[in-house]
């Protein structure tokens, strides 16, 4: 098992334990946390699924495409580590993931 740690814009943390290749919106979805609404179910149309991504994690995940970035600039005050987290595939290399969720989607 994989563990993620979500952060909301207040600081509370929540870590649970992620199923292998879901993807860190469904493991949101399957642990109540807050702030992670997913709206459109993962097929990148709504972007209530975004985080911002704990910096030394960026390197690690696929680079977003087109798609992903163009639905980021129309989330709640993007930034250079923000991703969709419908867009992040859980694997053994993400343990340890830390992501926050931005004010607006807590
Ligand atoms: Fe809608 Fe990720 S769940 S864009």
């Amino acid at each position: 098992m994989t563990k993620i740690t979500f952060i909301n814009d207040t600081g509370t943390t929540k870590t649970v334990e992620a199923t292998n290749g879901l993807t860190v919106m469904e493991c949101a979805i399957q642990n109540n946390i807050s702030g992670i609404d997913a709206d459109c179910g993962g097929s990148m149309a709504c972007a209530t699924c975004h985080v911002y991504v704990e910096e030394k994690w960026l390197d690690k995940i696929l680079k977003a495409e087109d798609a992903e970035i163009d639905m980021i600039d129309m989330a709640y005050e993007p930034k250079k580590n923000s991703r969709l987290s419908c867009q992040i595939t859980v694997s053994d290399e993400l343990d340890g993931l830390t992501v926050t969720t931005p004010k607006k989607q807590s």
